[in-house]
């Protein structure tokens, strides 16, 4: 094929074209981030903004850096270059544990519950930053009814769908403004993803902000306000998420036609 059948077949990237400024009230900002492992960089000019209310999706191939992103807001690498701020304070390059105090929670794709330690186990180490957690755990075990239910199982016991739920309220004991999110429905049977999906979306009307990743790009989206489009580890397309699952190129490109 030439190079003018491709473009004309809408396989070329550049087609895609998006703005985006970031706004002063953002309770998350990334701004021109560059990281990376060791000398190998991985992130190219990355911004990205999250607004208190919002439900962020972060969409991509694998190896697209996705992941790279929250590791570097939450400490666990050092941008090389650019700034990270949760509302209006700069953490980049602090600690997770900074960042946590800066109200940011980061739930992992894997590994993300204490296997060995009952439900109640794993949201008080959840809370051992806090001198005041066990009253949000007890509110959190009120209102997620499978944590009352599994309360003195081990996190090995429970279910992937358990198991989830478990690290997002994990995560929520030390009370979040924004919740980082690796791919929450991985590994997950499809009526479960939705369970998962569902309970992120009351997670955040109860007034948590969410950038999550999503390898179910189309369900992600579906419960998002907007979507990121990552690939080759750089922002290719932002936009409201509706925008963005009706995009004919990033349907093509990215959502598997
Ligand atoms: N610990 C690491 N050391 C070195 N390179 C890494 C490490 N983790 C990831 N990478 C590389 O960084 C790039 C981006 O990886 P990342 O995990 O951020 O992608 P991703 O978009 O999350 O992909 P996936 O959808 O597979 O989870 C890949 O080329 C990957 O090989
Ligand atoms: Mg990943």
């Amino acid at each position: 094929m030439s190079d003018a059948d491709a473009e004309a077949a809408g396989s070329d990237e550049t087609a895609l074209a998006f703005e985006q400024t970031i706004p002063e009230d953002a309770v998350l900002a990334v701004e021109d981030v560059e990281s990376g492992y060791g000398g190998l960089q991985v992130l190219y000019d990355v911004s990205m903004f999250v607004e208190p209310e919002e439900i962020v999706c972060i969409i991509g191939p694998n190896g697209a850096g996705k992941s790279t992103v929250l590791k570097t807001i939450f400490g666990l690498l050092e941008p090389w270059s650019g700034t990270v701020r949760v509302g209006n304070r700069e953490i980049s390059g602090r600690a997770p544990e900074e960042v946590v105090r800066a109200g940011v929670g980061y739930v992992p794709q894997t590994e993300n519950v204490f296997e060995p330690l009952t439900v109640r186990e794993n949201l008080l180490v959840g809370g051992v930053a806090r001198e005041d957690a066990e009253e949000t755990i007890a509110a959190l075990r009120d209102r997620f009814s499978l944590l009352d239910e599994k309360w003195t199982a081990k996190a090995a016991n429970l279910s992937g769908g358990q198991r989830q739920i478990l690290a997002l309220a994990r995560a929520l004991v030390m009370e979040p403004e924004v919740l980082l999110i690796d791919e929450p429905s991985a590994g997950l049977a499809p009526s479960i993803v939705e369970d998962v999906l569902t309970e992120l979306r009351r997670i955040n009307e109860l007034g948590t902000a969410i950038l999550m990743i999503e390898q179910n790009a189309r369900q992600g989206l579906s419960v998002s306000d907007r979507g990121y489009v990552m690939s080759q580890g750089e922002v290719r397309f932002v936009d409201d998420a509706d925008a963005v699952l009706a995009n004919p190129k990033i349907r093509e490109l990215y959502l598997g036609g």
